[in-house]
């Protein structure tokens, strides 16, 4: 299927592709274990090597196909994407990028804060727009047995604070919750931050990938968080920022910001599902629960076009129809790609 000036691409849903979220690493220095159990990402583990990597002007080519098919935003992850080296040269390659409209793109970064304090300034100069930093706990024992190396909580609340200082558009905080593990945070963390202007989001735990014994009972609702909260500090919901927006947003009534709760268990909202996802290996899926990719790597690196990598991305989001978190009780894929690998 050719492009069409001002044609929109859409999937059999009538979905567009908006969102393009690129891991530009495999590697992560935390060991989640929701993500990255240790048991099955030890010492031995074999993660890609860098020649299986897209190099940076791969992504840069694959991004602006995706802009040239109406990509608006575009999202760095990994693994940990600040492990990538020289990653602020690639937001400024990408920060070149122009939308079909002429408009500057949205480049946001997802990331485990633990580099975040070196790094704010150099990704805010090289014209990173927005930072989302996951954050599990408060209470240093549980952030530390969370993230599986020790890692200490008052170093990547450093680095939330490094990311205030250098004026980032938006910073938000993204909070997995899992029964009996950080319900207690949950309060404790929208406290923290309420009137700082850094916007919280709660996530309920999926069940990405197969290694992170998924179970609904380990699930708290947003529901449940949102009545924890909204007992305390009274909330009342918020329209969506923007078409397909992950989050449900509530405000706080005294005035001091915005939570956000993302349902993708008990309210999927595969509906509005505008994300296309690329592996560090450049492999294209389109979605989060997929059992496998498309492999442009083999595209670019076998002398295609940017035409034709265009013509491949209309025609893989053409013939799109997952909306697995939907379909999630029906029947579950036993061979479904890590998140660690395709960065959430
Ligand atoms: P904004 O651009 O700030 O709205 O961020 P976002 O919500 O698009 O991105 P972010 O990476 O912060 O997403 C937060 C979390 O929501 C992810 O880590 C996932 O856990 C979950 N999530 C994001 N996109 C999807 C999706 O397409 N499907 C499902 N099931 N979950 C998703
Ligand atoms: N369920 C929900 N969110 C998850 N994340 C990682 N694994 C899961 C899971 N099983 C989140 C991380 C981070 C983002 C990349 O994805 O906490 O915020
Ligand atoms: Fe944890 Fe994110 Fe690393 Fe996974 S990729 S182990 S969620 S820090
Ligand atoms: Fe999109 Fe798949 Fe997530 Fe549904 S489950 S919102 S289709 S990525």
């Amino acid at each position: 299927m050719a492009l069409q000036l001002g044609s929109r691409l859409r999937d059999t849903r009538g979905r567009m592709l908006r969102d393009l979220r690129i891991s530009v690493t495999d590697r992560c220095n935390f060991r989640c274990v929701y993500c990255m159990p240790k048991e099955v990402f030890g010492r031995d583990h074999d993660f890609l090597p860098h020649t299986m990597l897209l190099s940076f002007e791969e992504i840069v080519r694959v991004a602006r196909a995706g802009v040239a098919h109406g990509v608006h935003k575009l999202r760095l992850t990994g693994g940990e994407p600040l492990l990538r080296r020289d990653i602020e040269t690639l937001i400024a390659m990408l920060a070149e990028l122009r939308t079909r409209e002429g408009e500057r793109l949205d480049i946001a970064l997802t990331t485990n804060g633990s580099a975040l304090a070196h790094k704010a300034q150099a990704l805010r100069d090289a014209g990173l727009n927005r930072v989302t930093v996951s954050l599990d706990s408060l209470d240093d024992a549980t952030f530390r047995a969370m993230n599986d190396i020790d890692f200490p909580l008052a170093r990547v609340l450093d680095g939330i604070r490094a990311a205030e200082e250098v004026g980032f558009d938006a910073i938000k905080v993204n909070t997995v919750v899992k029964r009996g593990v950080n319900e207690d945070d949950v309060l404790r963390i929208a406290e923290r931050f309420r009137g700082t202007g850094v916007t919280v989001r709660f996530i309920e735990f999926m069940d990405v990938g197969t290694t992170n014994g998924w179970n609904l009972d380990q699930v708290v609702s947003s529901a449940e968080i949102i009545e924890r909260i909204g007992a305390v500090h009274p909330l009342e919901p918020l329209q969506p920022a923007y078409h397909g927006e992950t989050a449900t947003r509530w405000r706080y009534l005294d005035g001091a910001g915005e939570i956000g709760a993302i349902s993708s268990v008990t309210a999927p909202f595969c509906g509005t599902c505008s994300r296309a996802r690329i592996s560090a290996d450049g492999k294209l899926f389109t979605c989060l629960f997929a059992s496998g990719g498309h492999d442009l790597r083999a595209l670019l690196r076998g002398g295609s076009s940017d035409a034709e990598l265009e013509a491949a991305l209309a025609r893989i989001w053409g013939a799109r129809d997952d909306r697995y978190s939907e379909m999630r009780s029906a029947d579950t894929a036993a061979e479904r790609i890590e998140m660690s690998y395709i960065g959430g």
